[in-house]
């Protein structure tokens, strides 16, 4: 067996009304917090002022810095750190969808460092602990809650600040907040965790320990997205997401993915659509692509999910055509017209996804001229 290593630094808390705990779990780390929510975090759904008066119960001074973007910009991130430096919190709360999470994570992390957020945007690592960070995910997609990474936008940019400093200190998944996801970002969310796991599954990271993950994730997804796209009440289901989101999360942070997300930050730039619709968009043509490489990898994710343990001859596409008819089932698009993306946009797409670490960590090595056929396949 080859060596590896496996880390998950952060503290778990999960399941129906695990959000309770957050109050207690956030006063071990100081009495001021700063708290970070998105745009459509939650909207209507009463969880957030809920939340927030349990943390004032709590005796924690609350400063909320709201309304963060989708696609959250590195001037995000340095609005938050202005704002936790202000208040002087010794803590940052993020509550919200992927986006949300990866700001707050980034303001914790980067408040701590001596240089300005734009050099670790440009590849440099946290050299030292910033403030602690708890993530109280409200979609089940991004897994950002287990992982050290904050994917964000700057100069017509996306990429990855990431480095051992920057795992959340706890991770609070409350699957009960999930359940105001509208449809549309169930669907995306959804198979931004499938594409996690399939791509952690096959990464040249991969060990046994992320396969476990990987595997129990894929399983989840492949049973769990549709029920909760037709009824997003559907509490087992939503469960079962919200889990399976974590699994996936904490299998990429260990095994790193493949060249849907390496394509999948220079393709949300070119068409402005959000980074789950993208990966559904890409993930069947980079599974396409990848067959040389992992053919028995799809055969074995295909014996996980098959009715009957099915694992054997055309397996491997198998599993393929099963993720196609999920993307029908949830009415998303086959291809990259269908985002906006154009021909014209391809050079620049490749030469922007060329360096990307995810591309690197693909079972199938992907050069420029590989990455073109790949975009006009998609196309
Ligand atoms: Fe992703």
């Amino acid at each position: 067996m080859s060596y590896f290593s496996f880390n998950l630094p952060t503290r778990v808390t999960f399941g129906p009304g695990a959000i309770e705990s957050l109050a207690r779990q956030a006063a071990l780390y100081g009495r001021r917090a700063l708290v970070v929510t998105g745009k459509s975090s939650l909207a209507g759904s009463g969880h957030r002022d809920q939340i927030l008066a349990s943390l004032q119960e709590q005796g924690l001074e609350i400063e909320i810095m709201s309304g963060v973007n989708p696609e959250p910009g590195l001037e995000e991130v340095g609005e938050g750190i202005r704002r936790l430096k202000e208040c002087r919190a010794q803590l940052v709360i993020g509550i919200g969808g992927g986006s949300t999470i990866d700001v707050g994570k980034a303001v914790a992390a980067l408040a701590g460092q001596s240089r300005p957020p734009e050099d670790y945007f440009y590849g440099r690592e946290p050299e030292q602990r910033g403030c602690p960070f708890l993530a109280v995910p409200t979609t089940s997609g991004s897994g950002s809650e287990v992982t050290p990474n904050s994917v964000l936008t700057h100069e017509g940019k996306k990429q990855s600040v990431r480095g051992p400093y920057m795992w959340p200190v706890a991770a609070v998944v409350d699957p009960e907040l999930t359940v105001s996801m509208p449809p549309a970002v169930t669907a995306h969310s959804g198979f931004d965790a499938l594409t996690h796991a399939v791509e952690a599954y096959t990464s040249r990271g991969a060990n046994p320990l992320t396969d476990l993950y990987a595997l129990e994730a894929v399983k989840r997804i492949m049973a769990g997205l549709p029920e909760t796209f037709k009824n997003g009440e559907h509490r087992p289901a939503r469960e079962s997401m919200s889990l399976a989101a974590l699994l996936a999360g904490v299998a990429l942070a260990n095994a790193r993915l493949g060249a849907v997300h390496g394509l999948a930050h220079a393709v949300g730039v070119a068409s402005g659509k959000p980074h789950g619709l993208v990966c559904a968009v890409l993930l069947p043509h980079v599974m396409a692509f990848n067959m040389k490489t992992s053919r028995d990898r799809y055969a074995s994710l295909r014996a996980a999910v098959a009715p009957r343990g099915e694992g054997g001859a055309g397996a491997a596409e198998k599993f393929i055509e099963q993720v196609i008819a999920l993307q029908q089932e949830l009415r998303l698009p086959r291809r990259l017209r269908d985002l906006g993306v154009k021909p014209e946009h391809f050079e620049a797409i490749v030469e922007q996804s060329l360096p990307s670490s995810s591309l690197k960590h693909n079972p199938r090595e992907a050069g420029a001229r590989e990455l073109q056929q790949l975009l006009e396949q998609a196309w």
